[in-house]
C-alpha cells in the first residue's frame, strides 16, 4: 500500500468522535484523518482541534470535489446518508456509512447500484460485530457442532430519559427514520441475523410508551427463520436497568450472553457462555473456541478489515447486502406491526413498503 488512506469524516458529533478515538487513531498506520467536516463550522472546528484533524471545513460539497481524499466516513444523521454516499460512490471515494444505511430497501438499492457502477467501494458500519465473544459464537456456529436451532430470544431493554431527544434530529421519522428498531436494536438484530441467518416471516407490533416522541420506542417480534427455528424479539428504551440478552437454544449447546448498564451497549464483548449437552461435546466446544479468531476490535477492527479487504480486493466483513438486510427486517416489522399481517420475507421492489417504512404522506 502507498501510505495511509486519507479520510475526510463528516458530521461531527458523538459517533465521529467514536470512530476516531476507538478507531482511525488506533490505526495511524493505515488512516489519516485529513479532514473534518460539519454543516456547523464552529463544530467542525472544535472537533478538529479536539481530535487534531489538520482541517475543518463546513462544505461536503467541497469535500467531495477533492482528489486527495480516499475515503469519506458519513456520519452525520441517518437522513443524510443516502445522498452522500450516492455521490462519494460516484466521485469514485471509498464510503464508510454510520447504522442506518438509509430511509427505505429502494434507496438501499440505489445505493447498491451505484457501488456496482463505482470504482469505489461502500463499508457500512456494523462494528458490534468487531468483538471477540460474538465472533466465538459465529465460529462455533459454523463449526456445525451446534446442531439444529430450536429458538432464540433477543432482547435490547435500554433507557432514554427525555433530555436524549433534545439532539434535534432525534425522535422524529423524516431524520431519525425510526426509533428503537433503527437506532439502537439494529445492532444487535444484526448479530442475531449474522449468528442465525435470514429470517423466513415476521410478525410484529410496536408502539410508543416511554417518551413523546414519533418514532417507536418499544418493539415485540416473533421470527420463523429461513432454517425453520424460531425467535422473539424485544427492544424497549424505557429499561430502568439498560441490558442486552442473547440466548440462542440449539439440540447440542446454548449460546447465552447478557450485559448490563454501561456494558448493556457491547453485547459482542466477551463473556459469552457455550454450554453442551454432554461433557464429551462440551470438549469439542472448548477445543473449537480456542481456535476462533481474534483479531482487533470495535471500530479499530472493522476499519482494519476496511484497509485490508481494499488491499486484497476482498470482499468486506461487513457488506452492503448486510445493511439491506438488516433494513428488510425493519420493513418488515414496521408493516407487521402497522398491517397486523404475518410478513414473508425476502421483500422485493413489488412490495408496498419498498420505498420506505416511515409514514405516509
Ligand atoms: N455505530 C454506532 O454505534 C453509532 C452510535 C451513535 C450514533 N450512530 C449513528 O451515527 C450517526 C450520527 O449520530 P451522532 O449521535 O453522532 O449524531 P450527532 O447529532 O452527535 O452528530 C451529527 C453531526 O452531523 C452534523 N450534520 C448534520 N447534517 C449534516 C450534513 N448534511 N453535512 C454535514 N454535517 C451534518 C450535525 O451538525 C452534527 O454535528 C447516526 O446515523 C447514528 O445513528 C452510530
Amino acid at each position: 500500500m502507498s501510505g495511509p488512506l486519507r479520510v475526510a469524516i463528516v458530521g461531527c458529533g458523538w459517533v465521529a468522535g467514536s470512530q476516531i478515538e476507538r478507531g482511525f487513531a488506533l490505526l495511524r498506520d493505515r488512516f489519516e484523518v485529513a479532514v473534518c467536516c460539519d454543516l456547523d463550522m464552529d463544530r467542525a472546528q472544535d472537533f478538529a482541534r479536539r481530535h487534531g484533524v489538520p482541517e475543518a471545513t463546513d462544505s461536503t460539497a467541497a469535500i467531495l470535489e477533492r482528489d486527495d481524499i480516499d475515503v469519506v466516513s458519513i456520519c452525520t444523521p441517518p437522513s443524510a446518508h443516502c445522498e452522500m454516499a450516492i455521490a462519494a460512490l460516484e466521485r469514485g471515494t471509498h464510503v464508510i456509512c454510520e447504522k442506518p444505511l438509509t430511509r427505505s430497501l429502494e434507496l438501499t438499492d440505489l445505493i447498491i447500484a451505484a457501488e456496482a457502477r463505482s470504482d469505489a467501494r461502500l463499508m457500512p458500519i456494523f462494528q458490534y460485530r468487531f468483538q471477540h465473544g460474538v465472533q466465538k459464537a459465529r465460529h462455533l456456529i459454523a463449526s456445525g457442532i451446534a446442531g439444529e436451532a430450536f429458538t432464540s430470544s433477543i432482547e435490547t431493554a435500554w433507557r432514554r430519559d427525555s433530555d436524549y431527544y433534545d439532539v434535534a434530529w432525534r425522535g422524529k421519522f423524516e431524520t431519525e427514520l425510526g426509533g428503537v428498531l433503527l437506532t439502537q436494536a439494529i445492532h444487535i438484530h444484526d448479530l442475531f441475523l449474522w449468528l442465525m441467518g435470514e429470517a423466513a416471516e415476521v410478525k410484529a407490533f410496536k408502539t410508543t410508551r416511554v417518551n413523546p416522541i414519533e418514532v417507536e420506542d418499544c418493539a415485540a417480534a416473533c421470527l420463523r427463520m429461513a432454517d425453520g427455528s424460531l425467535a422473539t424479539l424485544t427492544a424497549t428504551l424505557g429499561s430502568v436497568r439498560p441490558m442486552t440478552r442473547l440466548r440462542l437454544c440449539f439440540r447440542n449447546l446454548v449460546i447465552e450472553r447478557e450485559c448490563f448498564d454501561a456494558d448493556a451497549p457491547r453485547p459482542g464483548n466477551e463473556p459469552w457462555t457455550f454450554l453442551a449437552r454432554t461433557p464429551e461435546l462440551q470438549a469439542e466446544v472448548d477445543r473449537i473456541l480456542a481456535e476462533a479468531p481474534s483479531g482487533e476490535v470495535d471500530f479499530a477492527g472493522q476499519f482494519a478489515d476496511f484497509a485490508e479487504a481494499l488491499e486484497s480486493r476482498r470482499h468486506f466483513a461487513v457488506s452492503l447486502d448486510d445493511a439491506r438486510r438488516s433494513l428488510e427486517l425493519v420493513t418488515a416489522l414496521f408493516h407487521s406491526s402497522e398491517t397486523g399481517e404475518t410478513v414473508p420475507l425476502p421483500i422485493g421492489a413489488d412490495h408496498p413498503r419498498y420505498s420506505g417504512w416511515g409514514p405516509r404522506p
